[in-house]
């Protein structure tokens, strides 16, 4: 079985080609025209894809050193994401698969960053829990058997990677920021802003990560000059202890609501999905609750956290091997909700 994914959900355009249980390629090309302008910018978004799907699909191909007509089946990314860049994919993958004769399904984004982990040897045994954190999503998930998913708690507004981003935005650290506030935080004081802990001990499994990203906007406010001290270094002191107390209140929710949804699912697997699972203090941590309270955790290697067409191919070649019947004809869905 050789399956090509393609995945244009957000401001990536990526395929990649999943063989007989084996990822053979991933090709990833980022979109830059977004920087400058602090965020994705749809239109931009959509027209970049479709100037990279064709080049992206075909390098994709040649790096696995598979033919078009060898191919299996076509795996793209339906949704969740944005409607103009979702439907560049959709709409390459229909035609494409229909001149070859083979079928085309739609994947699901938020399952295909969760099976990121199967990419990798361990995976996880089922049932499994997963916290998928990503630029648009933030969900504990329990995750039953292949495609039988139930939301244990999700956020009540920003999503996780959102808040990294609205906060380096604050701390002019250009887009997207999380990476870059991971990067400071290593040379930061964690415990230099005690931020809030949103709904930390809540009985709920849910989220919220905006009271964080305020308290960071009234700590700039009652602190005007403290980015802008003319001691270059004093400045950029501030910038990492910021950065590290801001990410240490959001890694501290994070944790302690996976704790608690593992203490209340008794599984003995996580995992964790999506942009954020890159962060180095959350894989820090998560490792460290592992090693102490004796659950099996998986971590998907780094390019495999963000967005990626290796999930989208894995993830189809994964439903296609179940037998689930599956739409031949995938829509875009902007607002598509993972399996039950
Ligand atoms: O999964 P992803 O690539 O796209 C979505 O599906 O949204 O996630 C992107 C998000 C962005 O918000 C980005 O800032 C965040 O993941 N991110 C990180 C790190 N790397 C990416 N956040 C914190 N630390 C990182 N190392
Ligand atoms: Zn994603």
């Amino acid at each position: 079985m050789h399956i090509l994914g393609i995945e244009s959900s957000c401001d990536e355009t990526s395929a990649a080609v999943f063989s007989e249980g084996r990822l053979k390629s991933n090709v990833v090309s980022s979109q830059s025209d977004h920087v400058r302008f602090g965020g994705v910018v749809p239109e931009l978004a959509s027209r970049a894809h479709l100037k990279l799907v064709v080049p992206v699909v075909e390098e994709a191909l040649a790096a696995a050193g598979v033919r078009k007509d060898e191919l299996t089946g076509v795996a793209v990314t339906a949704g969740p994401g944005l409607m103009g860049s979702l439907l560049v994919g959709v709409n390459f993958a229909r035609a494409f698969a229909w001149s070859l004769g083979i079928p085309c399904f739609g994947v699901n984004h938020l399952e295909g960053h969760m099976y990121a982990n199967f990419l990798e040897e361990p995976h996880p045994s089922y049932p499994f829990l997963c916290l998928t954190v990503s630029g648009g999503h933030t969900q504990l998930v329990l995750v039953r058997e292949d495609f039988h998913h139930e939301i244990l708690g999700e956020t009540l507004d920003d999503a996780a990677g959102e808040a990294f981003d609205k906060v380096g935005k604050m701390l002019g650290l250009g887009f997207p920021a999380g990476p870059v506030i991971d990067r400071l935080a290593a040379d930061g004081d964690p415990a230099f802003v005690q931020f809030p802990r949103p709904m930390i001990n809540d009985r709920d499994l849910g989220f919220s990560f905006s009271g964080i990203k305020t308290a960071v906007l009234y700590w700039l406010r009652d602190n005007p000059s403290a980015l802008s001290d003319p001691e270059p270094r004093a400045a950029a002191r501030v910038r990492s202890d910021l950065a590290a107390s801001f990410q240490a209140a959001v890694v501290d929710v994070l944790v302690k609501k996976t704790l608690a949804a593992l203490e209340r699912t008794a599984v003995r697997d996580v995992a964790i999905a999506g942009g954020v699972s890159a962060n180095s203090e959350l894989r820090r941590r998560m490792r460290q609750a592992s090693e102490a309270g004796g659950f099996r955790l998986h971590l998907p290697r780094m390019d495999f956290c963000t967005d990626n067409a290796a999930m989208i191919a894995c993830t189809g070649y994964m439903k296609m091997r179940s037998g689930a019947v599956v739409d031949p004809y995938p829509r875009a869905d902007p607002n598509l909700a993972i399996s039950a």
